[in-house]
């Protein structure tokens, strides 16, 4: 006979103390676990999120170690409330009404993720920030920021900066420096940047960089200089008419280049200078009408090339000189009314036209 059988029938024997035994452990249970009414609870989750809340609830367990106060009614914290949450590493309280940074007092020091996407936070500062010594990832999405300056962070160990959607019209030199030893991916879609500041990226460890829907109209020369670890950088929709010459130059490793719903004219040597690595370069939607001879000598790894939509009238025996690994080419909607015999001679990897 198993020992499970044994002492099922022992049990049976012993009807009232094996029910008092399962009771207890029942009690104690509950007891580590207690869910804050009306929060919900799995596993070290407590969820308090759509609950109309505007204030916290003031028993959040000890074991927590993901918080989710998102799509409530908050206006402000009190780090009180936070005491001895040890283990808390993940807070998201994001869809609140705060309207600074909040104060989450010594269990900062173990978060790693601090969302807060979808507030009203008009500034950050350094001494909101400076006591989040572990924080990776920061969402500041759809808040009311205007400018990022100098002092705006501390030294933290950020991987992932999400600032898309407020309104930032200006980046102060050296508003990144204190975050170049980690920063991966840095997102400022849909701001109000009419330039960027050459060379105002000094990150070296950043992986992707986006800019779609801003006001930059002309990027200089080096502006990118200092991030050569970046593969991507989308930048759609901003107006962008002119590139000059080197305006890409330092992007040694990057491997895709977003520039659709933009003003551009021209495809010319001069601002691809330098994008030796690039594999996807997307210009939808601009007003290209001139492809210059020799325009791909920089950019010999070019597997897919982006010109639909533009206002191409002749392609030219030289037009795509140099493009020998292209797969994808799209020129649809255009106004081609020229196509020179050898056009495409070289393109001896083009699966798709
Ligand atoms: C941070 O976490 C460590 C281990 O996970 C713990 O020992 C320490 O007490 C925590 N610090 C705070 C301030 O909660
Ligand atoms: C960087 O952080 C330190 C403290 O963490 C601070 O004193 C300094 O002003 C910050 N900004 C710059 C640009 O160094
Ligand atoms: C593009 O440039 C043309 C002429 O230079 C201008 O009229 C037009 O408004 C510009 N479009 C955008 C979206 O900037």
């Amino acid at each position: 006979m198993s020992a499970a059988k044994q002492l099922l029938l022992d049990a049976a024997k012993l009807p009232i103390v094996f029910l008092l035994f399962s009771g207890l452990e029942f009690t104690l249970g509950v007891g580590e676990r207690a869910c804050p009414s009306p929060c919900r609870c799995v596993g070290d989750q407590v969820d308090c999120s759509r609950l109309k809340l505007g204030k916290i609830p003031d028993n959040l367990p000890p074991w927590t170690v993901q918080l989710d106060l998102s799509h409530n009614r908050l206006q402000s914290l009190h780090g009180s409330l936070f005491t001895g949450l040890r283990l808390l590493s993940e807070i998201k309280l994001n869809n609140n009404e705060l309207r600074s940074v909040p104060e989450l007092g010594p269990c900062s020091t173990n978060v790693t993720l601090l969302s807060l996407a979808n507030n009203r936070i008009p500034t950050i500062s350094q001494e909101q920030l400076l006591a989040f010594h572990s924080l990776e990832t920061l969402d500041l999405s759809n808040n009311n920021i205007g400018e990022l300056k100098a002092s705006s962070f501390p030294v933290l160990p950020l991987r992932n900066l999400f600032l898309s959607s407020n309104r930032i019209s200006a980046l102060e030199s050296g508003c990144f420096q204190n975050l170049s030893g980690t920063l991966e991916v840095l997102r400022l879609s849909r701001n109000r940047l009419s330039s960027v500041p050459p060379k105002i990226f000094q990150l070296p460890n950043l992986l992707h960089l986006e800019l779609n829907r801003n006001r930059v109209r002309r990027i200089d020369g080096l502006t990118f200089h200092g991030l050569h670890s970046l593969r991507s950088l989308k930048m759609q929709r901003n107006g962008l008419s002119r590139l000059m010459d080197g305006a890409f130059w330092g992007l040694s490793n990057m491997e895709l280049l977003q520039l659709e719903y933009n003003n551009l004219t021209e495809v010319s040597k001069g601002w691809l200078y330098g994008l030796l690595t690039l594999q996807w370069l997307h210009l939808g939607h601009n007003a290209i009408s001139r492809i210059r001879p020799d325009a791909w000598e920089f950019c010999p790894k070019l597997a897919e090339l982006d010109l639909g939509s533009n206002q191409l009238v002749r392609l030219e025996e030289s037009s795509f000189v140099g493009l020998s690994l292209l797969h994808q080419l799209h020129i649809g909607n255009n106004r081609i009314s020229f196509i020179a015999d050898g056009a495409f001679r070289g393109l001896a990897h083009l699966h798709t036209l």
